[in-house]
């Protein structure tokens, strides 16, 4: 049986220059057929909102929600180590609020670490929630729950000011005890300055080439939403002409009576 990976082989990869994979996944299916591809992290994020649920944005994302989908790409996966996202709202009260919804996506859900979004305004909150024994993912830059703040999807650091809140943010979270932090949206000389002065590993999504790993949401990379793609999304495949094809195929066949042949039906 595989060995399913901890957040210390994550941080061995970092010392050892090996890049880090992750993917988002919300389901079975997409959860066993990255598991078994290889993937070192697979993060049940809370952009299930925006590519299964149909919303604007994470905002809606509930903890229920969240603990219903990370349950199945627990139960599919045997490799890789599973992070959940902690949905708008659900950390930011108070910290008792924060490390018992944390415990939720550990103990109901099976998720082996916690991500949420924030940097020093977060940090007390990421120390009360690892001092329990709950390894915590970071979320610097371009943080999607902020999009109000943010006045939209926009990168992050081009100013200076900016670009030095945020690696005083990417320093407090590994302060605070993150095992990693993901860099999202920012200029790509600023995720390489962060990713050389931390000792976690950094996972970038638009923030260039030089940090430690990436992370995409899957539905991105197989070309499965209909929706605008940003500038950072590589497109792997295009599952969804693909499943169209698979779908018209099938009405063609049911109205033209050649489906269900002899050998789909019993004598
Ligand atoms: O919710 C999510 O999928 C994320 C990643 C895109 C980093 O936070």
């Amino acid at each position: 049986m595989k060995k399913r990976k901890t957040i210390h082989d994550i941080a061995r990869m970092k010392d050892s220059a090996e890049k880090i994979t992750v993917l988002t996944a919300y389901d079975y299916p997409f959860a066993q057929l990255m598991d078994q591809a290889g993937i070192d992290i697979i993060l049940v994020g809370d952009s299930v909102g925006s590519v299964f649920s149909g919303y604007d944005n994470t905002l809606p994302v509930t903890m229920d929600e969240m603990i219903y989908h990370t349950r199945p790409v627990v139960r599919a996966s045997a490799q890789a180590l599973v992070v959940a996202d902690m949905p708008f709202m659900s950390y930011q009260i108070d910290q008792s609020d924060a490390r018992r919804n944390a415990g939720r996506l550990i103990k109901e859900a099976g998720a082996q670490a916690v991500k949420l979004e924030g940097g020093v305004n977060i940090a007390a909150t990421i120390a009360a929630i690892t001092a329990i024994d709950i390894p915590v993912m970071a979320h610097v830059g371009l943080t999607p729950q902020s999009i109000h703040r943010m006045g939209g999807f926009k990168v992050q650091g081009r100013q200076e000011a900016q670009a030095q809140q945020i690696l005083a943010d990417a320093k407090a979270v590994e302060e605070a005890g993150a095992f990693a932090v993901v860099l999202e949206g920012v200029p790509a000389s600023l995720a390489a300055q962060i990713s050389a002065a931390l000792g976690i590993p950094t996972i970038g999504i638009g923030a260039g080439p030089d940090c430690d790993g990436q992370v995409l949401v899957i539905h991105d990379i197989l070309g499965l939403c209909d929706k605008y793609s940003p500038k950072f999304v590589k497109r792997f495949a295009d599952a969804r002409q693909t499943i169209s094809d698979g779908i018209n195929a099938y009405i063609g066949e049911v109205k033209g009576g050649t489906f269900p042949a002899d050998e789909h039906s019993f004598k």
